[in-house]
């Protein structure tokens, strides 16, 4: 196997030796049609630095990158940025192959791995804003508790102009290109966007402040280097500006209709929901859960006003799919969204309201009246459903045009 894995020279000391997952299509529960990377960087001074290692599964591969620089047993130091275990799974195995001097992370991480393998190293805890001399080259550690773990942090490799970024500013995305520039700008907006709906987005308070905290302590970055996908070398304005209007969650004139149906009456009412919602203006998707994912209806939703939720009543319950989507959506928490619930029942017709239950406790908006109809939607009642999307439109664009 020897040969078969390279590094990529990022900068004077920095070297790509991650592995590239191109079969993944399920990250636990997020949908990734396009693979990932596990991104971990070699750095090689006075002394030789890993940060952050892979999933598990790929150690040779990750080993076998470190190999066509240096031998992996010249390890000296090791940094972890973060514990979730996509960068730490082969860490226990790392260390026992090539026996570092010394593991660092932050305090939080210091437990969290501790927690994960029980392995009885002593890793050495760096705080936020401490500076590292290791050899020749100089770190700073950037506590980002939160962003998205309690105990991830960025590493700042100061001779080089790095920053280890660790999951911010990445995404799921398998390529042959290593650098974002290389890669066509509407595949990054549609990744970055799904990464940060699915995996950043309840934090996104926190995303504010880490922009604000990085640009006070005036760090000097010329390349962003994430944990997932590509590396940012040029025009890091662009995924930074990004992160700022997604954390922000300005409403759109944008909506979301999610639906699951059992004999087609509760996809009648969401089709009429969405011609209201084109007849007034506003921009739609229109999403059935037969056929999408949850983690694309959250993407949509990372850019739109309004989320409007269909569901049949089955055993005095939602739809379970309706179920999943909620669980997961309140989970994510989304921000700044008007709404409403509408569906179809037999005989008692709970999910209307459980639905509606749902939305209010995610504080979205209620606008209109919720809809529910006995098993099929006659002229009067789809019409409704029409007037909905209509005032829905209208809100919108009233919210929109005011703001
Ligand atoms: Fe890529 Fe939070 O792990």
């Amino acid at each position: 196997m020897k040969g078969s894995f390279e590094a990529l020279k990022l900068s004077d000391h920095v070297y790509w030796v991650g592995a590239v997952d191109w079969g993944i299509r399920d990250f636990h529960g997020y949908s990734t049609f396009r693979g990932t990377t596990y991104n971990a960087y070699l750095i090689m001074g006075d002394d030789t630095i890993l940060v952050d290692t892979v999933k598990a599964p790929f150690m040779d591969e990750l080993l076998l990158r470190v190999s066509s620089v240096t031998d992996p047993v010249n390890i000296r130091y090791l940094i972890s940025n973060h514990s979730e275990m996509d960068h730490s799974g082969s860490l226990p195995r790392v260390i026992e192959r090539i026996k570092p001097e010394k593991v660092f992370a932050s305090p939080m991480g210091v437990k969290a791995l501790a927690d994960h393998f029980h392995m009885g190293t002593e890793i050495v805890a760096v705080k936020d804003g401490e500076g590292l001399t290791l050899g020749n080259l100089n770190m700073f550690f950037v506590e980002t508790r939160m962003l998205h773990w309690p105990d991830s942090m960025f590493t700042y490799l100061a001779e080089d102009r790095l920053l280890f970024s660790q999951d911010a500013f990445g995404m799921h995305l398998a390529s042959g290109e290593r650098y974002a520039d290389e890669i066509p700008e509407s595949v990054l907006l549609e990744e970055g966007a799904k990464y940060y709906a699915n995996i950043i987005l309840p934090y996104s308070a926190v995303v504010k402040k880490t922009l604000e905290k990085v640009g006070r302590l005036g760090l000097d970055i010329s390349i962003i280097a994430p944990d997932h996908g590509p590396i940012w070398r040029k025009d890091l304005d662009m995924i930074t500006g990004l992160y700022s209007r997604w954390a922000a969650q300005e409403p759109t004139d944008r909506a979301v209709v999610v639906f699951d149906t059992m004999w087609g009456s509760t996809e009648s009412m969401a089709r009429a929901v969405g011609e209201g919602l084109v007849a007034g203006g506003a921009g739609v998707s229109i999403m059935p859960l037969k056929s999408a994912n949850r983690s694309d209806v959250i993407t949509e939703l990372l850019d739109a006003g309004a989320l409007l939720v269909g569901s049949p009543t089955i055993n005095n319950n939602m739809f379970p799919t309706v179920a999943d989507f909620l669980c997961y959506a309140r989970g994510l928490k989304p921000q700044n969204l008007i709404g409403s619930a509408f569906g179809s029942y037999g005989w008692s017709g709970e999910a209307v309201g459980h639905v509606a239950d749902i939305l209010s406790e995610m504080k979205v908006d209620p606008v209109g009246e919720a809809i529910k109809v006995r098993y099929v939607p006659e002229f009067e009642t789809l019409q409704r459903c029409r007037a909905l999307g209509l005032k829905v439109a209208g809100t919108l664009k009233g919210a929109v045009g005011s703001g």
